[in-house]
């Protein structure tokens, strides 16, 4: 199995992606962090562990991180995901205790403990601890395997025209960990926004008849509405869980290797993640954008993990 870090803010989308990883053979997840993004670290920390507990996740370290970006002030996302970050569901106290480590350090010690090319980092939030983690200990930067985050866009953007809520909210951090050097795969807007959650697939994850279906039954409702009054979709983009579902089978989440650089000081562009299209890739290029999504299978994927999960 392919062992990953999630680092996430909870939210509808990541609640879904921590499911997917949860509920899949071909995922090993080492440890989930946090970051302020969707709602204030305090907000999406308690959505987490909370989701944790639907989802029955009891020998998985779960730590906090960064409560600001890099530089600029906190930009929640409260048109979508309402003010606790995951409105709509009632949410059970959580049982898990906290790592009492930074998830930084989290991050930082799970990539060390691991051999080179065995750890991915699957961040679905602003990339804050991602680029702290690359700083604080340089060598995770050879020693992952890569990065597959949600994020940017090569020809969309939703926060603005042109750029992408992760990217925008913490671009100095996007683009530390744009240009590191390892391997990055953008699952970006150009994908995500395939990956809508239309009234067939509520009913298949309806039809698993568990708790944890239904709670992402009434996720995807409350998401739904939102993403039709915020930004007129007929059905809502399910971002976050199509980066792990690139972990999983990169058939899946199908993506194409193309210099990407990350917007920081444009007057009306920052955040756009710049992608290069105009000729192929130059050789020892290690960013990739994904592009193609094959629906039916992205959503079997979440399928077949809630009914692995199934009661907690
Ligand atoms: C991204 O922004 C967040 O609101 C979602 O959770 C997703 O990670 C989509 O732009
Ligand atoms: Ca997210």
């Amino acid at each position: 199995a392919e062992k990953i870090i999630l680092d996430c803010d909870p939210g509808h989308d990541d609640a879904v992606a921590l499911l997917l990883a949860h509920g899949s053979p071909e995922i090993d997840l080492l440890a989930v962090t946090t970051v302020a993004g969707n709602q204030t670290v305090e907000k999406v920390t308690r959505n987490a562990l909370a989701v944790a507990r639907i989802a029955g996740i009891a020998d998985v370290p779960f730590a906090a991180g960064a409560e600001r970006p890099l530089i600029r002030e906190v930009e929640v996302a409260e048109s979508i995901h309402g003010e606790s970050g995951l409105d709509g569901p009632e949410l059970p106290e959580p049982v898990l205790a906290l790592d009492e480590r930074h998830a930084v350090d989290l991050i930082v010690d799970t990539v060390m403990a691991h051999g080179p090319g065995e750890v991915t980092l699957v961040p679905t939030g602003a990339l804050t601890n991602i680029a702290l983690a690359a700083r604080k200990e340089p060598r995770i930067v050879e020693r992952v395997k890569k990065v597959v985050l949600m994020g940017g866009g090569v020809h969309e953007g939703n926060w603005t025209p042109v750029a992408e809520f992760n990217i925008f909210i913490d671009p100095e951090a996007a683009d530390v960990v744009f240009s590191a050097g390892w391997e990055v795969v953008m699952v970006g807007l150009d994908l995500t926004h395939q990956a809508l959650a239309t009234p067939e697939v509520a009913r298949r994850i309806a039809e698993v008849g568990t708790g944890p279906a239904a709670f992402v039954g009434e996720l995807l409702d409350f998401f739904g509405q939102t993403y039709r009054d915020a930004q007129g979709f007929d059905s809502p983009p399910v971002h976050d869980p199509c980066a792990v579902a690139h972990v999983i089978d990169p058939t899946v989440v199908r993506a194409v290797r193309m210099p990407i650089q990350v917007e920081t000081s444009g007057a009306r562009t920052l955040g756009m993640t710049v992608a290069d299209r105009r000729e192929e890739a130059p050789a020892g290029c290690r960013t990739s954008a994904a592009l193609e999504l094959d629906h039916a299978r992205f959503w079997d994927l979440v399928v077949d993990a809630l009914r692995r999960i199934g009661e907690t």
